[in-house]
């Protein structure tokens, strides 16, 4: 029995480093890798070892701790420089997700605080970081209940899309933190996943996640949600996200935009659960937001193993932007935001 379902964690700051549970090899092995540099932590976040916008933020964060580590036997202005170097490399790991950059910058301002020497530079680099990732976590719980309390008594079934849980995240997740508030105050019996190509992390990861904390899980290929709708099947779709522009435009997991065309046409709500880090009010509108374009080997193939007819190319956008207009609601840590528009971002952001 699981009475909390909400057992997963992903980021572990120990004595001797950072280690991460290796999702690319989820669901099969439960490996943890051991990272002590700035550069390993990098690629990490480039190789999908760790994924999702927050858990990037997070990561990024130990990543600068590591790197005061490593080069502590410096001078202490030399120390500082190559710790300055090494954010910015943190920083090309990935361009979606503004976590990332959010988390760097206030590591940079913690750096930048610091005049005394080496030692007290790691312990406020690391109460930084930590204190990033327990915030993550306290405001997952906040947009959980926000987010649950938006949804009516007999839910019954929501739809969710990659993975925006307890593995995106420091810990319950965004999208799946309120799906995981609303299982536990009986308003939803069973969750529907798309399978997410090519990565697939709503097959391998959100089922995981879901399965391990004792909440239904049904996995349908991204094709069939339309199905779905047309059936009555769902109420909500629930997703997370990688950058929120000013305007209320959200950037996520490629395929959330047609999920959310397919909700409009339906009746079916969209919801956005996205902590106030992940909003972006310097960007103005979605066709601002950067999109990552990966290699078209993911795309070509299943894993390993080639699909794709020999000679055949392919397409491969990680992410997409859905329109302000057809996004319900965005819930963070502050509330929520209903039928979002510039003036509601701005006032949102106040509070
Ligand atoms: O490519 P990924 O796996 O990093 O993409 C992750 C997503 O798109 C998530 O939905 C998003 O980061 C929100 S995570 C709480």
């Amino acid at each position: 029995m699981n009475p909390l379902h909400d057992s997963i964690r992903a980021i572990f700051w120990k004595e001797d480093g950072l280690y991460l549970l290796d999702q690319r090899k989820l669901p099969q092995q439960k490996t943890q890798l051991h990272l002590t540099s700035a550069m390993a932590v990098a690629a990490a976040i480039r190789d999908m070892v760790v994924r999702g916008a927050p858990a990037i933020g997070i990561t990024a964060a130990y990543g600068v701790v590591t790197s005061a580590l490593e080069h502590q036997s410096l001078s202490f202005d030399a120390c500082k420089q190559r710790v300055i170097e090494d954010i910015a490399v943190l920083a090309e790991s990935r361009p979606t997700a503004i976590n990332l950059f959010w988390a760097l910058d206030k590591m940079t301002s913690c750096l930048e605080s610091v005049h005394s020497n080496q030692h007290d530079l790691i312990q406020a680099l690391l109460q930084q970081a930590r204190l990033i990732h327990e915030e993550d976590i306290a405001a997952n719980y906040k947009m959980g209940e926000y987010g649950a309390s938006l949804l009516p008594a007999d839910a019954a079934a929501v739809l969710t899309h990659c993975n925006a849980g307890a593995l995106a995240t420091g810990g319950y997740g965004t999208a799946l933190g309120v799906i995981r508030s609303a299982y536990r105050a009986a308003k939803i019996k069973q969750v529907f996943a798309d399978e997410t190509r090519p990565w697939m992390q709503g097959a391998r990861l959100t089922a995981w996640e879901l399965v391990e904390d004792e909440i239904p899980v049904t996995l349908l290929c991204e094709g069939a949600a339309a199905s779905l709708m047309a059936q009555g099947k769902v109420s909500w779709v629930i997703v997370g996200s990688d950058r929120i522009a000013a305007n209320g435009d959200v950037a996520n997991k490629i395929g959330t935009y047609s999920l959310a065309i397919l909700a409009r046409h339906h009746g079916v709500k969209f919801m956005v659960a996205a902590p106030t880090s992940t909003i972006d009010m310097h960007t103005a509108t979605g066709n601002d937001i950067p999109i990552e374009q990966r290699d078209v080997e993911e795309v070509l193939g299943c894993g390993s193993e080639r699909i794709a007819a020999d000679g055949a190319t392919a397409w491969n956008p990680a992410f997409d932007v859905t329109p302000a207009g057809l996004v319900d609601a965005i819930v963070t840590e502050k509330g929520v935001i209903e039928k979002p528009d510039i003036d509601k971002m701005k006032m949102h952001m106040s509070l």
